[in-house]
């Protein structure tokens, strides 16, 4: 009798890739966020092997004396995520204070890292104006990048993609790696940052779309007010009448187009704003049905996630299971490495 031998692995194991990103949980995803990371992070789940976190220590970093928001924004994060489809079968999920590693190794990082190099990283004096409501000149805040190259290097990513802002952290943590092997020994790849395609959006008033604006349209938002609020949406400036022709590229509608229209429609908002042949209400009107259209699936699996919470709670274990398995084993060569037992 013959029994058939199990399907050995590819000679060449042609371990995929490896991804990990972060996101932090300070309040509700939107509409920027779908378009600009989340799609190019759910695209991404065949050909790599990936790791997504809900970066919940970094959120104290800024959030710490909002400790209930932060709890609140990591389980709205879960959901909005897992509506997303991030997919738990294909990517690992957990929440970054499940993996302990995470903090062990941001220390073991922290004995390296010159301070004049935390200094210079130019997000630091940028957020500590910017956020200047809150005292930032803590420790934690100041080691935030650490913490960042910490959560990649505990998995040895080879790439993590990120938006415009994150390339200086990329870099540090870059650096970080030339320091961390010249003087231990090469236990970490340098991890490239893979920057995003898809332009940021504007928000309803023509600003970066931002939840600290109050001009961000969120996943979770209701469709109808949706629609009321693209409909009074900023326009091209130089249009201030039906008649008076427009221009796309200085609209903040037409982003959304590019971004969500077919090539026929973007075709006719270009031809039909440049000769006034279309007005700007049915311009958005079919703008806002794309994005209803987009939105409305997401947001009934949203549902269907959020009425089913031990099913969210055991896909983030299992993430965490999974995570920690891998960080564990990085940890180990980390200790070894640095004389420790
Ligand atoms: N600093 C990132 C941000 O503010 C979030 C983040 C934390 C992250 N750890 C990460 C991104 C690791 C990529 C990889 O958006
Ligand atoms: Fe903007 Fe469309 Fe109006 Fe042109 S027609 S200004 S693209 S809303």
């Amino acid at each position: 009798m013959t029994v058939d031998a199990p399907t050995p692995p590819p000679a060449t194991s042609s371990r995929r890739k490896r991804v990990l990103s972060g996101i932090r949980p300070t309040g509700a995803l939107h509409v920027g966020n779908l378009l600009g990371a989340l799609d190019s992070w759910v695209a991404m789940q065949d050909e790599y092997d990936c790791f997504f976190t809900i970066v919940d220590w970094h959120a104290l970093t800024t959030d710490y004396a909002s400790p209930g928001a932060v709890r609140q924004n990591v389980s709205d994060m879960a959901l909005d995520l897992l509506a997303a489809g991030i997919s738990p079968d294909r990517s690992t999920l957990f929440i970054q204070s499940d993996i302990k590693e995470h903090a062990e190794l941001h220390l073991l990082l922290s004995m390296i890292v010159p301070l004049g190099w935390l200094l210079r990283v130019p997000t630091y004096k940028e957020q500590l104006r910017e956020l200047s409501g809150r005292d930032l000149e803590t420790y934690g805040f100041l080691g935030y990048p650490v913490l960042q190259a910490a959560d990649i290097l505990a998995y040895r990513a080879d790439a993590v993609p990120v938006g415009e802002d994150q390339v200086a952290h990329l870099e540090l943590t870059r650096e970080i790696v030339r320091r961390f092997n010249s003087i231990y020994g090469s236990v970490f790849p340098e991890p490239e940052a893979k920057l995003r395609a898809v332009a940021r959006l504007p928000g309803v008033d023509g600003r970066k779309m931002s939840k600290s604006y109050g001009n961000a349209i969120a996943l979770a938002e209701d469709l109808s007010q949706a629609r009321r609020r693209i409909a009074t949406m900023v326009t091209d400036p130089a249009r201030k009448r039906r008649s008076d022709p427009g221009e796309p590229t200085a609209c903040p509608v037409f982003p959304f187009h590019k971004a969500l229209s077919s090539p026929e429609q973007i075709a006719w908002v270009e031809q039909g704003c440049r000769t006034a042949g279309i007005g700007c209400l049915e311009c958005k009107s079919v703008m806002a049905d794309n994005l209803v259209a987009r939105l409305e699936p997401l947001q009934a699996r949203r549902r269907e996630f959020a009425a089913r919470p031990d099913t969210v709670r055991q896909i983030l274990d299992e993430g965490a299971r999974r995570a920690r398995d891998i960080a564990a084993g990085t940890l180990e060569e980390v200790r070894k490495a640095m004389g420790l037992a």
